[in-house]
Parts: structure tokens; sequence; C-alpha cells
């Protein structure tokens, strides 16, 4: 097993009912800017319930921010919120919102020029303002990690930052609050999800079999509860389940001490950056052909995988790997989630565009053995095609 720092202050109030325990989780006094989507708190009584909770506070709502949150959107916040002395900040939503959320904490207290070098030049954030969420959608894991990703729509980018001060001070799940989901949603939160926990554990081995066991539980998890998801998302035991698993698919947890890979995230983002894609989808695209792609490389834990997760134990390891590929694409697809490029009628000319793009960047050495270059990332596009 590697060394490891583990590091996770995030307070879970988990369960129905629990929105009105967050008052006792914010400092009196506070002003709090409450920050959402485009209005799908206004349909579930979420937006209400928030509300009531926060009576005794000042609160300055601030709405609108899009799924792959706009940086341009995030800065128009910082300034209000500045002007407004805000000195609490509550995310309402699902990962967009709560990300863009963690975007604007960090660049309250930005002193440098201009808060998008927290992104484009991995500016070191030390500080942030305080902030809790409320997740309304199980995907990202955004509600107990402390990393956002965002979109500048000027120059079509999607860059990730992450710090030890953007962690929220407490998430409230509530199942129930997910019930108005559309399928497309649940779905992208189940591969969502089930992509994290791959990222972190379709790697090598490296002797860790607890870490193994419990990826391998929110894999098992995810299988078993996301098609009920999609079928029932107004079943409370589901939900809850589905939610759980997909946050802890993302909070660190499995992470500790085991390569992770995130290649796969990588190139996805640019999926997204360049047309919109949902983010699962682009994983949907991406991972089956990485795997391919890697499968020397990652073998070992590819059969395992096979085996624990699917139920392929039989034939030949060529066969064995090769079935492993196919009840992934199967498992997605089956979600209603496509996974060739063509589906999102995306061609080869995006991958030039990506290729280019990363060449500017100087990207490399990406994977869990530093060892993806710009050539091999085209190669696992084409694979996509
Ligand atoms: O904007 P509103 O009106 O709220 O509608 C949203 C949005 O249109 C809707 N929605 C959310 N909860 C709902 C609901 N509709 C009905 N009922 C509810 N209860 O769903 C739509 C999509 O929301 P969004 O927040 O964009 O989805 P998701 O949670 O999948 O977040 C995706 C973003 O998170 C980033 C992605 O890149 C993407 O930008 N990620 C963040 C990560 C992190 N912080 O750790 C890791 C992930 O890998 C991911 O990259
Ligand atoms: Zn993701």
């Amino acid at each position: 097993m590697n060394n490891f720092t583990f590091y996770n202050p995030v307070k879970i109030l988990f369960g129905k009912g629990q929105i009105s325990a967050i008052a006792q989780e914010i400092p009196a006094g506070s002003r709090v800017m409450m920050t959402y989507g485009g209005g799908s708190i206004k349909k579930n009584g979420v937006y209400e319930q928030v509300m009531e909770a926060l009576k005794g506070f000042e609160v300055l709502e601030f709405s609108g921010i899009e799924p792959n949150p706009h940086y341009e959107t995030l800065m128009q916040a910082v300034d209000i919120a500045k002007r407004q002395n805000i000195d609490f900040f509550l995310a309402v939503g699902g990962g967009s919102v709560i990300d863009g959320t963690k975007f604007i904490v960090a660049a309250m207290e930005y002193e440098g020029e201009e808060p998008w070098d927290i992104l484009a030049k991995h500016e070191r954030i030390t500080k942030a303002a305080p902030f809790g969420a409320v997740l309304t959608l199980p995907a990202t894991g955004s509600e107990m990690n402390s990393g956002a990703v965002i979109n500048r729509v000027a120059t079509k980018e999607k860059f990730s930052f992450g710090s030890p001060v953007t962690f929220p001070k407490f998430s409230v799940l509530d199942p129930e609050t997910t019930f108005t989901l559309p399928v497309r949603q649940i779905s992208n939160g189940v591969v969502d999800a089930f992509s994290h926990v791959l990222e972190q554990y379709l790697t090598y081995p490296v002797n860790a079999p607890l870490q193994d066991r419990m990826a391998e539980a929110v894999l098992l998890t995810l299988k078993e509860e996301g098609p009920k998801a999609v079928k029932n998302p107004d079943d409370y035991d589901t939900m809850a389940n589905f939610m759980w698993a997909a946050t802890m698919a993302l909070n660190g947890v499995i992470r500790v001490g085991v390569p992770t890979d995130w290649a796969t995230h990588y190139i996805g983002h640019e999926l997204t950056a360049l047309h919109g894609i949902d983010h699962a989808r682009t994983l949907a695209i991406v991972f089956p052909s990485l795997m391919r792609y890697k499968i020397g490389a990652k073998k070992e834990k590819l059969l395992q995988y096979g085996e624990r997760v699917w139920g392929v134990d039989s034939g030949t390891e060529d066969e064995r790997l090769e079935a492993t590929i196919q009840a992934t694409i199967a498992f997605f697809e089956s979600l209603g989630v496509k996974t060739k490029l063509s589906d999102y009628e995306v061609g080869e000319d995006t991958i030039e565009t990506i290729v280019q793009r990363f060449e500017e960047r100087g990207v490399k050495d990406l994977g869990e053995r530093s060892d993806i270059q710009i050539q091999d990332v085209e190669q696992i596009l084409k694979l996509s095609l």
C-alpha cells in the first residue's frame, strides 16, 4: 500500500427532513448567499424548505448557475457577494451549483489579478469563504470533496481545481430532494459515480485489499441500485442507497494508498467544453476505449473487476478481458447512456482539435503510470469513433 494522508472535514446530514437542521450549522448573524441553478429547486419544495430553515438569517439569492457552471456567471456572484458583505454561502443543487459555489468562495478571498488563474494556472488557494451544500443530484461527490470543475464560455475551456479550504462545512443529503430528477440526470449520475470508482480502482494492484473491496462495494451497489433508480426515482430507499454510493465514490475514502488514473475525466472534459456533452456521457465514451487501449497495463485489475463485479470467471484471459469491457459498455447503454462519439455526432475533426489543444497546453504523462501521451489520447479517442 502507498503512503497517504487522509483529510475530510465535511459534516454529512443524511436523510428525510434534514434541511431543517442547517440553521444550527451556519454561524449566527451570517449574511448568507444562497446559490442555485435554473429553478429545479422551486418545483420540488427544496427552495421552500431551505428558506424556512434560513429564517433568522439575512439571505441573498443568486440563481442561474448553469450545468457545467460558467466562470462568467460565477464572477457576477463574486461581485455581488463582495458588495453585499456576504460571509456564508449555501449551494442548493447538483454538482454544478456546488462546484460553482466552491469557485465563488475561493474567488472571494483571491488576491491575485484574475481568478481564472486559480483554474488555468493552478494558483494555490489558501483562503476561502465558508459554505455548506444541499445536494439534489447524486453524481459528482462534490458534496463531500474539495474539487470543482468550471467552464469558461468565451474560450470553451473546462478546468478543475481543488484545495483543502474548499470542502463544504456541511452537506445535506436528503433522498427526497431527488424524486424530481429526470431519467437522463439519474443515469448520468450512476455513470459518473461508477466512473469515479473505476478511475481510482482500475489501475494496478498495490496489495490494498480493503480499498479494492470498498471500491467493489460501491460498484456493486451502483450496479444494483442504478437501474432501480432510473425506473423508480421516487423510491426513498433506492435513492438513499444511490445517493450515499455516489458520495462514497468520490469523497477520498477509496483513493487512499492506491494509484489513481483520471485520464478519462481529463479527456472527457474536452468533449464537454467543445460540444456541451453531459459530463457523465463523455466518460461513457472514453472509458471503454481507454480500458481497451490500456488492456495490458490494467490487466490484473480488469480481470479482478470482471470477476468480482460482473461475474466474468470463465474463458481465456483475453476472452475475460473482452467480456469485462463489454459488460461495462452494456451497463452504460442499459441506462440509456450512449458510448460512441458518433452517437453524439462528433467526428475526427474534434479529435484533431483536442490533440491540438493538448499540444498547446503541453499535456503529458496522464494516467496512473504517467504513460498516456498526446498520441495515446488520439488513439483512445479514435477507438471511440
Ligand atoms: O439547474 P437546475 O434547475 O437545478 O437543474 C439541474 C440541471 O439542469 C437538474 N437538477 C438537479 N437536481 C434536480 C434537477 N432536476 C430535477 N430535480 C432535481 N432534484 O439537473 C441538471 C444537471 O445538474 P448538474 O449540477 O449540472 O449535474 P451534475 O450533478 O451531474 O454535475 C455535473 C458537473 O459536475 C462536474 C462536472 O464536470 C459537471 O460540470 N464534476 C464535479 C466533480 C467534483 N466536484 O468532484 C467531479 C465530477 O467528475 C465532475 O467532473
Ligand atoms: Zn465525474
